[in-house]
Order: structure tokens, then C-alpha cells, then sequence
């Protein structure tokens, strides 16, 4: 049975498009049932719009705390009877509530080779650093910002003189490529998140993944 998803957005949703783009595919085991943005604006709203998607937008300026926001979101993603929610640019830190109402089927892509660069700029902070590469993470979200269990990173190279915009475009191409991979694996029961006493492992195939997730080259 087809696996149904949500995805979370707060943008222009390529991450989303290349999702839709997979789904479409045959025998690929999941389907977007909905998508939720924080902002109206957010174009990827439109794409989901063209691919007979179902959409919502729930504005953050509406809500007088991150709490109270969090459960209104919750009441709007679980009208779509989710099996997976996929944040895909979706800009919002989010309460321990909310992290744990979806605990195992949250997933978050993050633009650096994480543990390196949590947070926003990532792409600048990495060539401010002198770095000669950078690249992506999808990752199982839990309370830790950017801090859960790595599934699959990407890597490209930083050139001389590579802008901010360069290299975000080189990013996303990688982005588009490993997003998809990875859902479908949870939608194929092959990925799972377990807890084991502190600390949140990703597995795949029945093993834990190294730190780096899979296709680790250390
Ligand atoms: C992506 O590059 C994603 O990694 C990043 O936002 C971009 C969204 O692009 N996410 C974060 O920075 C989360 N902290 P898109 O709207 O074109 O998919």
C-alpha cells in the first residue's frame, strides 16, 4: 500500500517538485496526500496546486507562541492521516511537543555535511571557512535542532571564487537526488528510527547507520 506524505514548506519547493516528480513514478511506494506551508507566499504551494495536491498554509504571524502554533499545525497535517512528514525547507524550529507527536516519521534535509553547519547560511559559513567541500543531509528530526540521526549525505566540491548562489545550486542538484531516495526507503519499511537509552539511531536494512549515515567514506 502506497505510504501517504506530507510536506512541510516555507519556499519555492524544488525539494518538493523532485518528491512529486518520484511519486509519479511507478512502484514508487508513497504519494504526497498533502502539503502545508507556513506562508502563503511560498511557491511551492503552487506546484503542489499543479500536481492536484491538496495544500494549506498556516501562518506562524497568527500565533502567539512557537507552542500554540505547533498544535494548530499538527491539527492540519493530521487531517491528511500521515505516514510520513517531510520537511523540505520548511524555515521553523520546532517545540518538543510536536517532535515527539511525529517521533520516527519526521525527516528533515539540511544543507551541509552535518554535524558541520546546524543552523542558517550554511552555504556562506561553509566558504567562509576555507572548506573544499560541503554538501547535504537528510536526517530524522528529533528535539535537537539539526541533531538527529544523519540517513544519507551528498557531497560537492567548493570551487574558488564560488558564490553563496553557486553553490546552493550545486547543493540542490544533490538534494534532489538523495531526497527522494531516502523516502522511498522509509515508505518501503526499510528505514526506520529507533531509540536506544540516550540516543536516536537511524537503521537500514536492519543495521544502524554510521554517524554519516549511509555511503559513510570514512
Ligand atoms: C533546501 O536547500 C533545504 O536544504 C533548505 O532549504 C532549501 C529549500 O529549497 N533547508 C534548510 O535550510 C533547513 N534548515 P526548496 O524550497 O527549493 O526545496
Amino acid at each position: 500500500m502506497s505510504s501517504r506524505i506530507v510536506v512541510l514548506i516555507s519556499g519555492g519547493g524544488t525539494n518538493l517538485q523532485a518528491i512529486i516528480n518520484a511519486c509519479e513514478l511507478t512502484d514508487y511506494p508513497g504519494s504526497v496526500v498533502g502539503v502545508v506551508a507556513n506562508n502563503s507566499d511560498a511557491y511551492g504551494l503552487t506546484r503542489a496546486q499543479n500536481a492536484s495536491i491538496n495544500t494549506d498554509t498556516l501562518s506562524h504571524k497568527d500565533f502567539a507562541s512557537r507552542e500554540r502554533y505547533d498544535q494548530a499545525l499538527i491539527a492540519k497535517i493530521d487531517q491528511f492521516s500521515p505516514d510520513i512528514i517531510v520537511l523540505a525547507g520548511f524555515m521553523r524550529i520546532l517545540t518538543p511537543a510536536f517532535v515527539q507527536h511525529y517521533q520516527g516519521k519526521l525527516l528533515n534535509i539540511h544543507p551541509s555535511l552535518l554535524p558541520k553547519y546546524q543552523g542558517l547560511n550554511t552555504h556562506q559559513r561553509a566558504i567562509d571557512a576555507g572548506d573544499k567541500e560541503h554538501g547535504v543531509s537528510v536526517h530524522f528530526v528529533t528535539e535537537e535542532l539539526d541533531g538527529g540521526p544523519v540517513i544519507l549525505q551528498a557531497k560537492v566540491p567548493i570551487f574558488d571564487g564560488d558564490s553563496s548562489d553557486d553553490l546552493a545550486g550545486r547543493i540542490h542538484e544533490q538534494e534532489h537526488r538523495i531526497y527522494p531516495l531516502v523516502i522511498k526507503w522509509f515508505c518501503q519499511k526499510r528505514l526506520s528510527m529507533q531509540i536506544k537509552g540516550q540516543s536516536e539511531l537511524a537503521i537500514l536494512d536492519g543495521c544502524i547507520l554510521p554517524a554519516a549515515g549511509y555511503a559513510n567514506d570514512e
